[in-house]
Order: C-alpha cells, then sequence, then structure tokens
C-alpha cells in the first residue's frame, strides 16, 4: 500500500556515505577497528558501564563481535558507532542505534572510561553526532533514554541540548529489574 509520506532520508544515502571522523577539541571520533577489542573488554570491567548497559564481556572475542556489530549498522543504514579516543587511546564510545530513515530519528547511546571521566567527554560527543547527523545525513530527532537512577546521564542529556520529555514507567529491564527511563529528545532545529 503506497505511504503518503516522503521518507525524510533517503534509503541508500547514510551507506554512501563514508563514516566521518569527527575532531571535537582534544578528542578523535572515528569509526571502530577490530584493534580495539583489547579496550573495548577492557572498558566492560567498570561497573557501571556493566550496569546501565546491562551487559558484560568475557573475552576478547566477544569484544571483536560486539565491534562487529556496532560497525555493521552503517552499511545496513540500522545505525552507527564510534570510538572516542584522545591521544590514540580508546575513551569512550559514542552510538546511534533503531536509525530510522524515514521519520528521520534515532536514539544515542554512550559510556566513558572511569579514568577519561569528568570532562564532559559524552556532552560534547554528543553534540558532535548530533550536529553531524542533522546536518550531513537529515536527521529530524535524535532520543536519548536512561534510568532516572542515572543521574550522570541525565546531566549528559542536559548538557548536550537533550530536553526532558517525560518519564516511561517500567520501561528497561536492567539485572535487578524494571527501571523506569527518563526521555529526552533533541530536534534538528533545537540549535
Ligand atoms: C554517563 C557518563 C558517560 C558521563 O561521563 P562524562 O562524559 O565523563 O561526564 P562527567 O563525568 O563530566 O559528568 C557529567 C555531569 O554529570 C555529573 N555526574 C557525574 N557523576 C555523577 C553522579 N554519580 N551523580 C550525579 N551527577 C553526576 C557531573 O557532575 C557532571 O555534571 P555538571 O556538568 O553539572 O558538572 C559516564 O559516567 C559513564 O560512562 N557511566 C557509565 C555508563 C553510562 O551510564 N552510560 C549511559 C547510559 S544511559
Amino acid at each position: 500500500m503506497p505511504s503518503l509520506v516522503r521518507p525524510a532520508v533517503p534509503a541508500g544515502l547514510l551507506r554512501q556515505l563514508v563514516q566521518p571522523t569527527l575532531v571535537v577539541e582534544e578528542l578523535v571520533v572515528r569509526p571502530w577497528q577490530d584493534e580495539d577489542a583489547p579496550a573495548v573488554l577492557a572498558a566492560y570491567q567498570d561497573p557501571d558501564i556493566r550496569r546501565w548497559h546491562a551487559r558484560t564481556l568475557t573475552d576478547e572475542a566477544e569484544a571483536r563481535e560486539l565491534i562487529g556489530t556496532w560497525r555493521g549498522r552503517w552499511p545496513a543504514e540500522t545505525g552507527a558507532g564510534w570510538a572516542v579516543t584522545r591521544d590514540q587511546k580508546l575513551v569512550g564510545r559514542i552510538g546511534l542505534g533503531n536509525l530510522n530513515l524515514v521519520e528521520g530519528t534515532g536514539e544515542i547511546s554512550y559510556w566513558v572510561v572511569p579514568a577519561a571521566r569528568g570532562g564532559a567527554v559524552a556532552a560534547r560527543v554528543s553534540d558532535a553526532v548530533c550536529t553531524w547527523m542533522f546536518t550531513a545525513v537529515g536527521l529530524h530527532r535524535v532520543q536519548l533514554d536512561h534510568s532516572t537512577g542515572n543521574l550522570a546521564s541525565c546531566r549528559v542529556a542536559e548538557k548536550a541540548g537533550f530536553r526532558f520529555e517525560g518519564t516511561r514507567r517500567g520501561q528497561a529491564l536492567h539485572e535487578d529489574g524494571w527501571h523506569d527511563m527518563h526521555l529526552h529528545a533533541r530536534l534538528a532545529e533545537d540549535r
């Protein structure tokens, strides 16, 4: 049945673009490489990353598999994932998932390794990735969900310009049960 909606982003556009490397002050936000596996494995030893991303990794093979999933999203046009590095060392991850090209929407997620926290890395790279997705790809809305218990992530959302839109009760299943989730979002025209 023909749709009356013209897709916000034409199918195939993302695949045709080379995934960019973005420089955000001292940070280099680049596509993932297999060689990142040891650093990704180390990052998932952090209790906060495990808790809020509800996953663990037991060895480098699993880390490579996870990196493969992140890398596969760009050619499949389902999302995008970048390694955040400083002085060529991995300090974080920024990802865009649940990409819907027809609606022009996606969901952002991130972590920063404990040693690199305190410098607003997540807010700065979220802003840069969103800006690129709005201007180069034509996305319209990027959403950010976090548990109401994750106060640091709430601050990241606010600092990166994701407006608070409400609380979704019992929306996400974590290791310790269902969590209420804050919904934040940023529209292309917000900034
Ligand atoms: C959330 C996270 C990415 C933020 O790291 P970061 O970019 O280095 O951010 P910062 O440490 O600079 O903190 C950002 C803000 O949160 C605040 N904050 C940090 N930890 C906090 C805590 N435990 N409770 C309340 N506020 C906190 C900081 O004071 C800062 O606020 P300010 O700008 O008003 O000063 C990092 O803590 C992390 O990786 N956590 C585990 C994984 C995670 O939660 N991912 C997000 C899932 S939704």
